[in-house]
C-alpha cells in the first residue's frame, strides 16, 4: 500500500476523486496528509471529514520559499507519492530535489499546449477544437514533466472558459485516479521523458 501526500490550494475535487478510488479499492494506497497554502481550501475540509491529517501552512509565516517548502517536506515525512491537486504555487527546485518520492500533477490542458495558469481559458481564446487534461510527473519546469495520461474533450462553438472547464474536470476525475492506480501497482516506468507501462506477463 502506498502512502500519498496531497498538496492543494482549492476545492479539492481531484483529491476527492483519488479518495473515492482508494475507498473503492481501485488504488492500493492511503492519503496520509493533506497540506494547503490556503486557509479556506475545500481540500482541508474534505480531509477533515475523512479523518485525514491536514494542515494549512501559511506561506506568509516563513521568511522565504525555501523555508516554507522545508516545512512542507518535514510534515510530509516519508511517503511514496506526492500529488499536486490544484496546488497553485510553483514548487522550488529545493522541494523537488529533496522530495522523498515522485511528484504528480494534474493540468487542465493537453500539454505541452497551454501550460501555466488558466489552461482552459487559453484553449478557448486560442480557438483549438480539442482540449483536455494531462497527468504528469513534476520536474523543475512549468508543467513540463513526463506525461502519464491525457484525456481529450471537444471544444464546442459556444464554449466559455467555465463550460469547457466543467467538461475537462470530469475527465480529470477519471485520469488522475487512474494514474495514481498505475503508479501504486508499479506499472509506470519513466525512461527520460517517456512514461511506459510495465507488462506483467
Ligand atoms: C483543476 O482544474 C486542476 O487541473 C488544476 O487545478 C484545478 C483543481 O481543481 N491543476 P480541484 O481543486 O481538484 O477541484
Amino acid at each position: 500500500m502506498i502512502k500519498i501526500a496531497v498538496l492543494a490550494s482549492g476545492r479539492g475535487s481531484n483529491m476527492a476523486a483519488i479518495m473515492e478510488a482508494i475507498e473503492r479499492g481501485d488504488i492500493d494506497g492511503e492519503i496520509k496528509i493533506v497540506l494547503s497554502d490556503k486557509e479556506n481550501a475545500g481540500a482541508l475540509e474534505k480531509a477533515t471529514a475523512k479523518g485525514i491529517e491536514n494542515h494549512w501552512v501559511n506561506p506568509k509565516s516563513f521568511a522565504d520559499r525555501d523555508s516554507y517548502e522545508q516545512e512542507l517536506l518535514r510534515l510530509i515525512g516519508e511517503c511514496d507519492l506526492i500529488c499536486l491537486a490544484g496546488y497553485m504555487k510553483i514548487l522550488g527546485e529545493g522541494f523537488i530535489a529533496n522530495a522523498p518520492c515522485p511528484i504528480m500533477n494534474i493540468h487542465p490542458a493537453l500539454l505541452p499546449a497551454f501550460p501555466g495558469l488558466h489552461g482552459q481559458r487559453q484553449a478557448v481564446e486560442y480557438g483549438v477544437k480539442i482540449a483536455g487534461c494531462t497527468v504528469h510527473f513534476v520536474d523543475t519546469g512549468l508543467d513540463s514533466g513526463p506525461i502519464i495520461l491525457q484525456a481529450a474533450v471537444n471544444v464546442l462553438d459556444d464554449d466559455t472558459e467555465e463550460t469547457l472547464a466543467a467538461r475537462i474536470l470530469l475527465e480529470e476525475h477519471k485520469i488522475y485516479p487512474q494514474a495514481v492506480k498505475e503508479f501504486a501497482r508499479g506499472e509506470l516506468i519513466v525512461d527520460g521523458r517517456i512514461v511506459k507501462r510495465r507488462s506483467f506477463q
